[in-house]
């Protein structure tokens, strides 16, 4: 019997990466993969750290290597690969062993898998990709909070820090982690999408090559900017392609994957009618970037559309501020949304500790999220928009947001994200909208009924009633 109180199953890049991280906080672990080949070129790699990981070439044996009660973490992919893994533990596995789902699973099949799995559950979001999951992620953990208290110590212990705090939290019962993970990976679309709108511009619009991009990218991320993705996106544009001596950007194919977390939080916020204009401008824009025989064929029947910018109509620092408007705008409603939702399902999620957690480890971490914390702290249940930190940046910046969509449009350069942003602040700060056009027609067509403004009944009908 070893003494490993813990036992990782799925060793891809995610799970050998956690595992290794896991190993070198002090912890033995037992390993398991269903091609046994994978599981021990993994013990054989892990160097110093083989001491503390036992590779196992069946469930059984992994299952007996676990000292009682077991934590057992499932790094496998999100559906029903986790089912399956679930339902071939089942058998082996004891009324006190936890089950830790650390995919990316979707938080309505956590829900159900809580609500329907005899052993103690968890789904936990890990963000980081594999440096994180190597060197410390961040991670948002879901369902009864006595189970995380059970894995808390190991949790933290590999997480990554912001100071010497854990970026590691309890997010609420049931599905709650896999969600705000969800919610963390549509806004990496969002602040993704906003930076590739800046990179177009740049490109496009200003005519500044591959190099010259990284540079300014590189230099906004030491101002409010400053974030891993901004960091990363300068380091990307930056890269030569050994093969053709160019900028590997300039080879890189201009279609955008995705697992699909981004959609999922699109769907839920539509399903919550939450409004996420720019997260769904992100997740559009990646949609339609796939559709590259279509986008060629409508260029050459309208030509193609960005036209050269004059400098002195776009200043770099004028971009710098949109982005910097249209990423406190995509957050605002982000945590609207994960207010919403835990309104819907009773998860009294905290949007500080949300907030906290994502200052280090995830993919969107950055300095702006110390300030999103601080902001939530003092008022948890206030908006980012309404709070002083955010508004006074709001005002500062929603010109320049404004000039760049006017000026990309008028150029013909596509900055959905952007646009969806500043639409958003704008609705959002008109008192009265034009949705009473909305009621009459839909009066009109369908006798849905309507409010008065002046009275405040409610069910009445226009004269085309009778
Ligand atoms: C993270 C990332 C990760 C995500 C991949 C691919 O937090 O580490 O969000 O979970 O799945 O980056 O995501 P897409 O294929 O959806 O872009």
């Amino acid at each position: 019997m070893s003494h490993s109180e813990i036992g990782l199953i799925g060793l891809g890049t995610m799970g050998s990466a956690l595992a290794l991280n896991i190993a070198e906080k002090g912890f033995d672990i037992v390993v398991f993969n269903r091609t046994t080949s994978i599981t021990h070129a993994f013990a054989k790699s892990a160097g110093v750290l083989a001491d503390r990981i036992s590779p196992t070439d069946s469930l059984a044996d992994f299952v007996a290597a676990i000292k009682v009660p077991r934590i057992v973490i499932l790094m496998v992919p999100a559906g029903d690969p986790v089912d399956e893994q679930i339902a071939a533990l089942a058998e082996l596995i004891g009324p006190d062993d936890l089950i830790i789902d650390a995919g990316n699973g979707n938080f309505h099949d956590t829900n159900r898998r809580m609500r329907s799995i005899m052993s103690p559950f968890l789904g936990i979001g890990v963000s980081g990709g594999e440096e994180g999951a190597r060197n410390g992620p961040a991670i948002m953990g879901g369902g009864p909070n006595a189970h995380w208290e059970r894995a808390a110590h190991i949790l933290t212990a590999i997480s990554a820090k912001f100071g010497d705090i854990a970026c590691a939290d309890w997010m609420g019962e049931e599905g709650a982690g896999h969600f705000v993970k969800a919610a963390h990976n549509g806004i990496e679309y969002a602040d993704m999408q906003l930076i590739a709108e800046s990179y177009g511009l740049m490109r496009d619009g200003l005519g500044m090559d591959a190099a010259q991009i990284a540079d300014v990218f590189l230099e906004w991320n030491k101002g409010p900017l400053k974030s891993y993705l901004v960091e990363i996106s300068g380091k990307v544009a930056s890269v030569v392609d050994e093969a053709t001596n160019a900028p590997l950007l300039d080879v890189i194919v201009d279609a955008a994957g995705q697992k699909g977390t981004g959609r999922w939080t699109a769907i839920e916020a539509q399903h919550l009618a939450a409004p996420i204009p720019v997260i769904e401008a992100a997740v559009v824009a990646r949609n339609l970037s796939a559709r590259r025989d279509e986008r060629a064929e409508m260029e050459k029947l309208f030509g193609t559309g960005p036209k050269a910018i004059n400098p002195d109509d776009l200043p770099l620092a004028v971009m710098e501020q949109a982005m910097i408007c249209g990423k406190i705008l995509c957050y605002d409603q982000g945590f609207r949304m994960i207010r919403a939702a835990s309104d819907q399902f009773d998860w009294n999620l905290q949007s500080p500790a949300i907030a906290r957690v994502w200052r280090e480890g995830c993919i969107i971490r950055s300095a702006m999220l110390d300030d999103m914390a601080s902001a939530f702290t003092e008022d948890p249940q206030r908006s980012l928009m309404a709070a002083p930190f955010f508004s006074a940046q709001i005002a500062k910046t929603h010109d320049a947001l404004r000039k760049v969509v006017a000026t990309a449009a008028m150029h013909g350069i596509a900055v959905p994200a952007h646009a969806a942003a500043l639409a958003y602040f704008d609705a959002m700060r008109t008192a009265r909208g034009t949705a009473n056009m909305i009621q009459g027609q839909r009066d009109f067509f369908g006798l849905h009924g309507f409010a008065r403004l002046d009275d405040g009944t409610t069910g009445n009908h226009g004269p085309w009633a009778n």
